[in-house]
């Protein structure tokens, strides 16, 4: 009706289709009409009325349809995922969505088996459970940022494409670049090294990439890997430092209310942990797989210098059910850069950060920072130190004792989402044999 006057156009602010309140200020007043524009999330039809809920990828809006409306074609036939434009009453559907065999609901059937749904990654994000995971991401991004900007932390964006390898030659991805060979960046730890004289404690969210043969639920093979930095430390300032973070993102994502419900809604028994996270050396852990007779993956009791596999170490987290700091593993399964505990020359001041459900969800150590140490150490992997000259320099010009970390998104949000791989807390994942969509 070109009568009425122009609708001003709104976004649905909340999550309870039972209350309808508006973004747009404008909109509060009396008397000013209003247009919405969403998809049909739910349809219920009954005699004469039709229930839909309207979403707009912001909130959820119940619209009830009467009247001679409810027998028109259109409306006898809608399909979920609908596109349409709400004036108070309804006006012409902007994008039918398909029907019968070609309806989302048959595409991505919940009981579809799981490389059909990675298949329709694009239609399962229209979901509940996926969007609310997306947006649960979203906050956790804003809370590290906000947790370490407040500790003065400064965010550095190193290059994806390097010449270099940080955690083992193993799980590159290489390609040509300009005839020359190049890798697809496996952590941004190096580059992060060199901005600590200039910059301070630095951190950057990039993804990292990394060529992983196994298929387990909790690999990816480009994930977002949100690494730190931090000079003039000591380890047990890293390990403090590392509590601090987590349990501030915890607060931070909590503290904004619908993230909170998402949170209850796809993990309804979680728990902020509780301080201080459980220290526990790398041969206490070892001790302690032997006495509850878990084997490693020879199935044979572990040993020192074993390296604790998948299972082992998530049935250990899982026993135990809270998080831990694992600290101290042998030199000879970590990687090259790790500093040794003057202590004990066989263990290297390393930590890994264990969550229940998931297991490992952060690496970390303080660096090597002596030259000699370091030029040693790339003779025992067998690596030329030539293309690390940028990395050595460091160890020359000043150098200091300093360590830092990366953190897993995706397995930090299958923790707290209660996810039960990875894969489901990643946009579009990709993993062994999947690049598409
Ligand atoms: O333990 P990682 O390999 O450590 C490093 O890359 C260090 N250079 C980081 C640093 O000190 N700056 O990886 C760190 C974390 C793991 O704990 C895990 O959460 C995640 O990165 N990660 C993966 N996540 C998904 N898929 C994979 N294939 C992953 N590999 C590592």
């Amino acid at each position: 009706d070109t009568s009425l006057p122009k609708p001003v156009r709104v976004r649905l602010d909340v999550t309870d289709p039972a209350i309808i309140k508006l973004r747009t200020p404008e909109s509060d007043e009396a008397g000013t009409r209003v247009r919405v524009l969403g998809r049909v999330h739910r349809a219920r039809a009954q005699k004469d009325v039709v229930f839909l809920t309207l979403t707009d990828g912001y909130g959820y809006l119940q619209c009830v349809l009467t009247g001679d409306m409810v027998k028109t074609y259109d409306i006898m036939t809608l399909t979920l995922e609908t596109s349409m434009s709400i004036h108070g009453e309804m006006r012409a559907i902007i994008g039918k969505a398909a029907g019968d065999k070609e309806a989302i609901t048959t595409r991505v059937a919940p009981d579809a088996d799981p490389q059909t749904l990675y298949d329709n990654r694009h239609l399962v994000l229209r979901g509940e459970t996926s969007s609310s995971v997306m947006k649960v991401r979203a906050a956790t991004l804003r809370a590290f940022r906000k947790a370490f900007e407040e500790t003065r932390m400064l965010e550095v964006t190193p290059p994806a494409m390097v010449q270099t390898q940080v955690e083992g030659g193993s799980t590159l991805f290489g390609f040509d670049y300009y005839g020359e060979n190049a890798y697809l960046t496996q952590s941004s730890q190096l580059y992060l090294e060199t901005c600590l004289p200039s910059l301070g404690d630095v951190y950057c969210v990039c993804p990292s990439f990394r060529a992983e043969k196994s298929l387990t639920r909790r690999h990816l093979s480009e994930y977002t890997h949100i690494e730190a930095e931090l000079d003039f430390i000591t380890f047990t300032d890293l390990l403090d430092h590392l509590e601090d973070v987590i349990c501030r993102v915890i607060d931070y994502t909590l503290a904004e209310p619908e993230i909170a419900g998402y949170i209850k809604q796809l993990n309804p028994d979680f728990k902020p942990p509780s301080r201080p996270f459980r220290r526990m050396k790398y041969d206490d852990a070892i001790q302690w797989l032997i006495e509850h007779e878990i084997p490693n993956e020879e199935g044979q009791p572990h040993q020192f210098g074993d390296d604790i596999a998948e299972a082992a170490e998530r049935r250990m987290t899982d026993i135990i059910n809270q998080p831990i700091f694992l600290t101290h593993f042998p030199a000879n399964i970590k990687a090259f850069y790790m500093k040794k505990d003057p202590e004990d020359r066989r263990v290297t001041e390393s930590v890994d950060v264990l969550m229940p459900g998931v297991g490992e969800i952060v690496g970390g150590s303080m660096r090597m920072d002596n030259w000699d140490e370091l030029m040693a150490a790339y003779k025992h992997e067998g690596m030329d130190p030539k293309p690390y000259y940028w990395y050595t320099d460091q160890r020359k010009y000043g150098t200091s004792p300093h360590g830092g970390y990366g953190l897993g998104l995706e397995r930090f949000l299958a923790w707290l989402c209660a996810r039960y791989t990875v894969r489901d807390c990643s946009l579009y994942p990709r993993y062994t044999g999947r690049c598409t969509p």
